[in-house]
């Protein structure tokens, strides 16, 4: 694995972002204005770093891994656009600034992230005719390609987003909160490792390891994004805060109270750290990102 940082990856993903949305024709001007605006808007870009490095790890090129890390996270931002929607979430503010519908209305606002969804499958196909002479290399791209349309679907992200919006105002049980949790957020987290593993040509047992890993680590994610609801700040999260409890939202601390979330947070984290102990310092990116997950304030 190359010695680079989580600032390395992401600032080689935010030079490459927007290179892969195309210039659209200016009768469609605001559709592209209004995707970029979600994209360059920031966030922590957690899984399009975690796809490169699980490449590299593995193996693989990271300028190869380039493509999809951008696909992952066009589907990701797409997933917020819709999430803060008048009909989902309804949030005012994403990432510091006004969410896309504030700006653009609600109709761009689905556009967009609608948009957003076939960039980052346009990406992944176009990138797929160049290895057309090498089955090897198709192959791994194919099955990157549908480890993300997998994790983002009608089993995963979306399967998850429904079942989210579905729970609201009423008694959630603890294995249909955990459903929730790991499909609307834990999915698209495990695809992003997985689909960078493939495409570094990963053994099965790296694959095993860091599936276990990615597992632990994406419902910690989302215990720690419901943890923050209630105790971080606006200013520092970007988004609103308190939002979940306001919506009767199906959240950890919910169901199981601030002190056993934070416990559970605590074991998740220690589980995914614990995967990747055959490989020493090899893994000290993943091992220290789940650490600086597990304490972050935004
Ligand atoms: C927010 O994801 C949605 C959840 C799954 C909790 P992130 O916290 O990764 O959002 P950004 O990309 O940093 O804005
Ligand atoms: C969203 O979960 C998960 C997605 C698939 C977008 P949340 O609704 O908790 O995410 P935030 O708190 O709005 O970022
Ligand atoms: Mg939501
Ligand atoms: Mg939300
Ligand atoms: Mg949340």
């Amino acid at each position: 694995m190359n010695d680079l940082t989580f600032a390395d990856y992401r600032n080689m993903l935010e030079e490459h972002l927007t290179d892969f949305i195309p210039d659209v024709d200016q009768k469609s001007i605001t559709l592209y204005e209004s995707m970029k605006y979600s994209i360059n808007a920031g966030g922590k870009r957690i899984r399009p770093v975690l796809l490169m490095a699980a490449c590299d790890f593995c193996g693989g090129k990271v300028a190869e891994a380039l493509p999809y890390a951008c696909a992952i996270e066009y589907i990701h931002t797409y997933s917020l656009i819709h999430d803060d929607l008048p009909c989902m979430d309804d949030d005012d503010l994403r990432r510091g600034i006004p969410t896309n519908h504030k700006v653009y209305g609600e109709a761009v606002a689905t556009l967009a992230g609608d948009g957003l969804q076939s960039v980052a499958y346009e990406v992944i196909y176009k990138d797929m005719l160049l290895y057309f002479d090498d089955p090897d290399a198709l192959k791994r791209r194919i099955r990157a390609g549908l480890e993300i349309v997998k994790g983002s679907g009608v089993k995963g992200m979306v399967a998850g987003q429904i079942a989210d919006i579905e729970a609201e105002d009423k008694n959630c049980s603890k294995e249909l909160l955990d459903y929730i949790h790991i499909t609307k957020t834990a999915d698209l987290i495990r695809a992003s490792v997985r689909s960078g593993a493939m495409l570094g040509g990963c053994s099965e047992k790296e694959l095993e390891d860091l599936s276990v890993y990615a597992e632990n680590l994406g419902l910690a994610f989302q215990i720690c994004d419901d943890i923050l609801d209630i105790e971080g700040s606006e200013e520092e999260m970007g988004k609103k805060t308190g939002a979940d409890a306001e919506k009767k939202k199906a959240t950890y601390p919910e169901v199981y109270g601030l002190e056993e979330s934070k416990a559970r947070l605590r074991e998740l984290t220690d589980a995914a750290i614990n995967a990747l102990a055959d490989y020493y310092d090899n893994a000290e990116l993943f091992v220290q990102l789940a650490k600086d997950l597990a304490t972050r304030s935004k």
